[in-house]
């Protein structure tokens, strides 16, 4: 190998774990639960399982890999390792077929697949649709051949810009059916990111919406995707846009336009599904890293369809015909959506529901209102949503009856104990197993989590590795911590759900995955995959995640490179230089920090904050809109130049947010101090 280890700025010895906790939470029996069996029941079985998982990969995912529909047999498991391991090669198959079509044939076509709520509440209560396997199918096929006869043929990306609304899924699924992978952009993003990842996915059709509810307004996503377009000019590679009518809202119609309805009627429901190899691109989904660019992650059709499936089942327990309703809050425009709503979910055969709006419309116990009607089993979100619940009060889920669930899962960020608590009690109540899910769109699945009937939960943790993942926390050299020492979260051996490159550019992906830390040390062994998050395991072996070591920042739960920020804001007339840290927020986790330093004639003011915070939502969405905008005569850099990012961050996190100044401070008096205490 011809690269060297790389030298980051954050270094493990500079992780501190600050969290003490004690609580631990045995799991329950699933008879007193009324769940049917646990697939795993025990410490014991889980241990053994797990050793074999990782001792044995080819026998071991050899035989979890009978559980999917293959068209053609695969001739090895597992091929080569790190970075580029190839899995089940030589075998045919289609995830849409693994998620719809079997259970056709099956005998279960008129089983409900997904469940749909929208968000608007009428009279008569909320819009609800069932969709059967049946109908998923015969929708799948028309909107595969609608999309060919677009012009889309295998191998083409195909962007999804939607709202959360069942066509959506089907959308998804339709172009793993004809074997086109799909690029999901969450419906929050602004026209300058969908231009971005059409533009490097050079992708020919969109699909999209007129419109999307959330919190009783419509999101105009045709208008953000016609808006894309003029923004690409003549470097556009969009030929149609396929148009849904969720809304009504008023849209502009030109040539490129499609209507779903026409294009689905005028289409044949007989569409089979396209035999595609193991590693072919069943998706590729942008995701934030270290510079301003976010990168295409490119998953693969059998291992990733079947590590989502697997870990999805053992992790919610799920398991046909015993009247499982499974819920994930998140939106299919996160590798949540994808991994936990849609392919993980509907391979085991139990209902997945879809909500479309935000959960305080119309009122904060939506969500409390959405499990109660439709009796939800499983139920998954993130800490973000915990604690704004928090803070809205416990009389909205104390108005609902909650008795049907069963299991409750978190993802995105380490939650705090106080919210695990709440969790485990309001919603919970003090009787559902809580599974902390560890996991990165580049994981394509759960990496480390509780197994509900098998863990032990300790609140804050995300407990053991899942089968089949080597995972371990180690320093530079790669030699393990001990008990309680942070380090660096890797993962030593290849699993099938894992990312197969960054679309297009295969030397960011060995650099940023592949370069920080060999076996034994050395540059000439074999890299480990590097999460890019700092870790420790207490003296019991359990995984405590202390949060990000690159440029990347959590903001509730979604990811957001420092970098991507600062470029939007540098891209406005008025900066000539911008700096972004996280800071801590009491509902977001962490909240986004921006210090600029102005051009001349420009004035700093509650003006030019409000005009900055708007520019950075327009380039990149509102998640990304600062918490805090701050005015600096100057950056402070050490004398190489480098930004003192740790002393911006601990002057952001001593200001309240809205009490912030708007009058240009001279950071560089600090720096210099903090300089010679260095
Ligand atoms: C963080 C989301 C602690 C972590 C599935 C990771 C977590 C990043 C947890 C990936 C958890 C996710 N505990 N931290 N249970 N789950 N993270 O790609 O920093 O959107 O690297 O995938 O979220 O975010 P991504």
């Amino acid at each position: 190998m011809t690269h060297k280890p790389q030298p980051t700025s954050g270094s493990q010895d500079g992780i501190e774990s600050a969290l003490h906790e004690d609580r631990v939470f045995p799991p329950p029996a699933s008879a007193d639960l009324g769940l049917g069996k646990w697939h795993v029941g025990s410490m014991a079985e889980y241990e053994a399982e797990h050793r074999r998982s990782v001792e044995d990969q080819d026998g071991y995912w050899g035989e979890i890999a009978k559980r999917l529909r293959w068209m053609k047999p695969f001739d090895s498991v597992l091929s080569g390792g790190f970075p580029e391991p190839r899995w089940f090669e030589g075998g045919q198959l289609n995830a849409c077929d693994n998620c719809v079509d079997r259970f056709v044939d099956e005998g279960h076509g008129d089983e409900v697949a997904i469940i749909w709520e929208g968000e608007p509440v009428g009279d008569g209560g909320p819009e609800i649709r069932r969709v059967t396997y049946k109908e998923l199918q015969e929708q799948t096929a028309r909107l595969g051949n609608a999309l060919k006869k677009l012009g889309a043929t295998k191998g083409d990306v195909i962007t999804i810009y939607m709202g959360m609304v069942p066509e959506l899924a089907i959308a998804m699924l339709a172009c793993a059916r004809i074997g086109c992978p799909h690029s999901v952009i969450f419906g929050g993003f602004s026209s300058q990111a969908i231009a971005d990842r059409v533009q490097d996915a050079s992708s020919k059709i969109v699909i999209t919406c007129d419109g999307g509810w959330r919190r009783g307004k419509v999101v105009p996503l045709k208008e953000n995707v016609d808006n894309a377009i003029e923004m690409m000019g003549d470097t556009s590679p969009v030929e149609h846009v396929l148009c849904f009518g969720r809304c009504h809202n008023k849209i502009a119609w030109g040539e490129l336009d499609r209507c779903w309805n026409e294009a689905m009627e005028a289409a044949s429901a007989d569409c089979p599904c396209e035999p595609m190899g193991s590693e072919d691109m069943l998706f590729l989904l942008y995701t934030s890293g270290s510079t301003g660019k976010p990168k295409g992650i490119v998953h693969t059709t059998a291992g990733y369809l079947l590590y989502a499936a697997h870990t999805g089942r053992l992790t919610f327990n799920l398991e046909p015909d015993q009247n499982q309703v499974y819920w994930c809050t998140a939106d299919c425009g996160w590798i949540t959506g994808h991994s936990y709503i849609v392919y993980g979910i509907l391979p085991n055969r139990v209902p997945t529901l879809m909500y479309e709006g935000a959960p305080n419309a119309p009122a904060e116990d939506r969500f409390w209102d959405i499990v109660e009607r439709h009796k939800v089993t499983q139920f998954y979100t993130a800490p973000t949503a915990i604690r704004a619940f928090m803070k809205w009060g416990d009389e909205h889920p104390k108005k609902h009856d909650l008795s049907s669930l069963k299991i409750l899962g978190t993802v995105g960020e380490p939650i705090n104990p106080a919210a695990w608590m709440w969790y485990r009690e309001l919603i919970g109540g003090n009787r559902c197993p809580i599974v902390d899910t560890y996991w990165q769109t580049e994981t394509g699945g759960h990496v480390i989590t509780p197994l509900p009937g098998a863990t032990d939960q300790h609140p804050g943790s995300c407990t053991r590795p899942a089968f089949g993942v080597d995972a371990a926390v180690v320093q530079r050299d790669g030699t393990e911590c001990e008990a309680d020492k942070g380090g660096l979260m890797v993962i030593r051996k290849p699993w099938p759900g894992m990312l197969r490159g960054v679309f297009g550019d295969r030397q960011r992906f060995i650099d940023t995955y592949f370069s920080t830390v060999y076996e034994g040390g050395d540059v000439d062994g074999t890299p480990y995959y590097t999460a890019g998050d700092g870790a420790r395991r207490d003296t019991h072996g359990n995984f405590w995640i202390m949060g990000r070591i690159d440029d990347v920042i959590n903001v509730s739960g979604h990811r957001m490179g420092t970098m991507e920020v600062e470029s939007a804001l540098v891209a406005h007339d008025a900066v000539v230089e911008a700096a972004v840290v996280g800071v801590p927020h009491e509902i977001k986790g962490t909240g986004i920090a921006a210090f600029v330093t102005l051009a001349s004639g420009f004035e700093a003011g509650d003006d030019l904050k409000k005009q900055l915070g708007a520019h950075v939502a327009d380039q990149i969405g509102a998640i990304a809109r600062p918490d805090q905008v701050r005015f600096a005569e100057a950056l402070p850099k050490t004398r190489s130049g480098k930004i003192m990012r740790r002393l911006l961050r601990d002057i952001a996190a001593g200001v309240e947010g809205t009490q912030d100044t708007s009058t240009l401070e001279d950071f560089n008096v600090l720096a210099k101090l903090r300089e010679t205490e260095e």
